[in-house]
């Protein structure tokens, strides 16, 4: 639809782009490019590349002037997940479109991970007109799905950011919004300013603590298959974002196994329709116990223009 007002920047399409193994920072990309539809009279288009297929060895989403993306990613770490820093760096030509930058976090903290989107969606060629990181459930908190993780292991309260993105976060995301639109309607929108964010895009990943407040490792954790529930029904061999679980024969039925690397995205526990993939890690689970008792505190979203 052709804008008006002398000042408004031709915005010609919108975009949702999203890495979102158990789906809440997609919920958030896509929330903010329907309100950018919305305003702008047109339709958004939405680009997961949470699946290997979407990344496929020599892939590139294209962009460019006129266009307005929304790029979401969770953080993991503190940063952002480090296996898809690569497909971020080629798979995607900004080619001047303007992005709002959007991290998801479990109420932890975000820590660098705004940073270091931004730093990589400028070096795409993207121009960054908005960035904002904004709380949601913990991907940890799917282990509960599953009965055999619940006799194995019970924290005495839910996990982190339980039942969020909610409302008020959503009022929130619109709020950013209005602010990002406002801006694609100003001349400052030329200004050339980086959109300043918290945290340093060189920073370490954040070392995870257990329990007693010590370093845990637990880089080479999988999950478990409890196959008293397991059907074989395949589900969690199609939703691995790293194409690491295949399923084997195993007797008369088959299981899945995770072959390759594990992200602990959460993405296979969260999708089993009969609660049968579990992690049963130590350090993990002191870990995940820890986050329940100290990052209890609602941390609030944060967004920047
Ligand atoms: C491996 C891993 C590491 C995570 N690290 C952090 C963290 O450092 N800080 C935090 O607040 N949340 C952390 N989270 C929680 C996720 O950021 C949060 O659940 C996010 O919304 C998941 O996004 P998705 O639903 O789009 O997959 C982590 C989750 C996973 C799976
Ligand atoms: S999704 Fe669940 S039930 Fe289906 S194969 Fe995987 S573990 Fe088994
Ligand atoms: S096996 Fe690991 S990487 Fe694959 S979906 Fe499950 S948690 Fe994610």
């Amino acid at each position: 639809m052709e804008q008006t007002g002398k000042k408004r920047k031709q915005i010609r399409r919108i975009y949702s782009v999203s890495f979102s193994p158990t789906g809440n920072t997609r919920i958030l990309t896509e929330t903010l490019a329907g309100q950018f539809a919305d305003n702008f009279g047109t339709a958004f288009e939405s680009i997961d590349f949470t699946m290997q297929q979407a990344r496929a060895e020599g892939k590139v989403y294209t962009f460019i002037k006129g266009d307005l993306v929304v790029f979401g990613m969770p953080t993991y770490a503190g940063k952002l997940p480090n296996k898809l820093i690569s497909f971020v760096r080629e798979g995607f030509a900004g080619g001047g479109a303007d992005a709002a930058a959007l991290v998801s976090f479990g109420n932890r903290s975000f820590d660098n991970a705004l940073a270091e989107l931004c730093e990589l969606l400028e070096k795409d060629g993207f121009q960054i007109i908005g960035a904002g990181a904004f709380a949601a459930q913990h991907a940890f908190a799917w282990d509960e799905k599953a009965p055999v993780f619940r006799k194995i292991h019970t924290p005495e309260a839910k996990p982190p950011g339980q039942g969020r993105p909610d409302a008020r976060d959503l009022n929130a995301l619109a709020e950013f919004g209005r602010a990002v639109i406002r801006k694609t309607e100003s001349e400052e929108h030329y200004d050339g300013n980086p959109v300043s964010v918290p945290g340093n895009a060189e920073a370490p990943y954040y070392t995870p603590r257990g329990l007693d407040g010590n370093p845990v490792h637990f880089l080479k954790a999988k999950p478990q298959t409890d196959v008293s529930r397991c059907t074989g029904c395949g589900i969690c061999e199609t939703c691995c974002p790293m194409g690491s679980i295949s399923l084997e024969k195993k007797g008369k039925t088959e299981l899945p196994v995770v072959t390759g690397i594990c992200m602990k995205c959460h993405a296979c526990v969260k999708a089993c329709p009969e609660g049968a993939m579990y992690f049963d890690d130590e350090a993990y689970l002191s870990h995940r116990s820890m986050l329940v008792r100290d990052c209890q505190i609602r941390c609030e979203p944060v967004w920047f223009v």
